[in-house]
């Protein structure tokens, strides 16, 4: 089962379409999804304490545990994965462990193209998470109204979904 992680809170978001491009491309190649949409499913702000006994982090943390790979669709906030996503690994942690993990990012300009490593070096050393090396970083132009209107971008996700499948059964082969 893959998970992919929808994190903006933005009513008509653009990284929440390239979630469900992903989970669409994830259905075509025969694979089992969920998609855990921040805005529509709300988590609590981490607060080291009481947030990790709500029913929504729970549910996050028990599709983390047992996914095969998760997929980060985030927006870019000055200069990294927004708040929410932030606060989602926060909340869930542990069940991160060794997780494969792939990133894509919807931001407001080309400049920002690095901002998804901080996350990514959270992850590998927190957790051992192996991080696809394939971003998917898309900015305004790629879309039209509430849709991916850019070959290049479809055509990318196509690529990290392949990518992020073959690794995900190889792991599952050698244990
Ligand atoms: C608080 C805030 C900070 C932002 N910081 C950046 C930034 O550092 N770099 C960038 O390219 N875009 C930045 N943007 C633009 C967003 O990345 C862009 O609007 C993106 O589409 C948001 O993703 P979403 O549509 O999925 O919510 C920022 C927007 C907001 C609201």
């Amino acid at each position: 089962m893959f998970v992919v992680l929808s994190a903006s809170l933005h009513p008509d978001s653009r990284s929440r379409i390239l979630a469900h491009a992903c989970a669409e491309a994830l259905r075509t190649s025969g694979r089992e999804v969920t998609l855990f949409d921040l805005a529509v499913t709300p988590l609590p702000p981490c607060d080291g304490a009481a947030a990790y006994a709500d029913e929504n982090v729970q549910r996050l943390s028990s599709l983390i545990e047992n996914a095969d790979a998760i997929f980060v669709a985030s927006p870019v906030y000055n200069f990294d994965l927004n708040a929410a996503a932030k606060n989602a690994v926060e909340l869930t942690g542990q069940a991160w462990t060794g997780k494969i993990v792939s990133l894509m990012l919807a931001a407001g300009g080309q400049g920002s193209y690095m901002s998804a490593m901080g996350f990514a070096n959270s992850l590998m050393l927190d957790f051992r998470c192996l991080i696809v090396p394939r971003f998917i970083y898309a900015t305004g132009d790629a879309f039209e109204g509430k849709s991916l209107a850019d070959v290049d971008i479809s055509n990318r996700i196509e690529v990290l979904v392949n990518e992020t499948t073959k690794l995900a059964d190889a792991m599952k082969l050698i244990g």
